[in-house]
C-alpha cells in the first residue's frame, strides 16, 4: 500500500475550476452535520443521520480524517459542501468510491467535477488499472454522475443488498485505464 497511502495520505490537494478536494479538519464539521444530519442525503448511504454535531465531530476525527477521505470545497464559499472517498484494493491495482454532497448544491454538476478529479488522480498519479462503483436502483442520480465522468453500465446485482430494511438492486459501473486514457488523449 505504501505509494498509495504516500500520495492520499500526503495532504494531497486537487482543483478544479470551483472545487478544492483537500484533507478534512475539524472546523468542517459544521458544514459536515448540515449533510450528515439531512434524511434525504442518507437515504442511499449505508450509515444512519447523524442527530448531533458530537456524532459529527467523532465522524470526521475517526473516519475521515484517518482514511484519507477527502473533503470537498466550494472554493467560492470557502465551504465544505461534501466528501469523495477512494478506497483502494491494492491486490488487484483498483479502487471504489464513495461520494456525498450536501442537498442545497445538488444537480450543478459538483461531483461530476469532484469525480473527474479523483479518476485523473486514479489513473495518472495512482496508476491504478480499474475504478468501479455501484448505486441503488432509486438513486439514479449517482449512475448519471458515473456515466458522465465516462464510467460504464456493467450490471445490475437483484436485491443485492439490505440497506435501512430495505433490499435494493445495485447497478454496477466501471472505468478501465485505458478507456480513461483514451477519452483524455487531445
Ligand atoms: C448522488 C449525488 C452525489 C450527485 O451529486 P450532484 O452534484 O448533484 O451530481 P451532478 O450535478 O454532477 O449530476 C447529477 C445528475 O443526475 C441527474 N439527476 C438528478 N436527479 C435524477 C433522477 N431522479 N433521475 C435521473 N437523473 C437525475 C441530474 O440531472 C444530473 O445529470 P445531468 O447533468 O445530465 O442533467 C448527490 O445527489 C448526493 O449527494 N446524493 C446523496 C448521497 C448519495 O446518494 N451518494 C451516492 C451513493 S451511491
Amino acid at each position: 500500500m505504501g505509494n498509495y497511502n504516500k500520495i492520499l495520505e500526503g495532504n494531497t490537494v486537487l482543483e478544479s475550476e470551483r472545487l478544492m478536494l483537500r484533507p478534512f479538519s475539524l472546523k468542517d464539521t459544521k458544514d459536515v452535520f448540515l449533510y450528515a444530519q439531512d434524511e434525504v442525503v442518507t437515504k442511499y448511504l449505508t450509515w444512519s443521520t447523524h442527530n448531533s454535531v458530537e456524532e459529527t465531530q467523532k465522524t470526521i476525527e475517526e473516519f475521515y480524517m484517518k482514511k484519507g477521505v477527502f473533503a470537498i470545497e466550494l472554493k467560492a464559499k470557502q465551504m465544505c459542501i461534501g466528501c469523495i472517498e477512494l478506497r483502494i484494493n491494492e491486490k488487484h491495482n483498483k479502487a471504489s468510491f464513495g461520494y456525498v454532497l450536501n442537498r442545497h448544491y445538488w444537480n450543478k454538476g459538483y461531483m461530476t467535477e469532484a469525480l473527474q478529479l479523483l479518476l485523473d488522480l486514479s489513473f495518472t498519479k495512482l496508476e491504478l488499472n480499474r475504478i468501479e462503483s455501484t448505486h441503488y436502483v432509486g438513486n439514479e442520480a449517482s449512475g448519471q454522475v458515473m456515466k458522465k465522468c465516462g464510467m460504464k453500465y456493467e450490471g445490475t446485482g437483484r436485491q443485492e443488498v439490505k440497506i435501512k430494511g430495505i433490499y435494493y438492486d445495485v447497478v454496477h459501473y466501471g472505468i478501465l485505464r485505458e478507456e480513461w486514457i483514451k477519452g483524455h488523449l487531445d
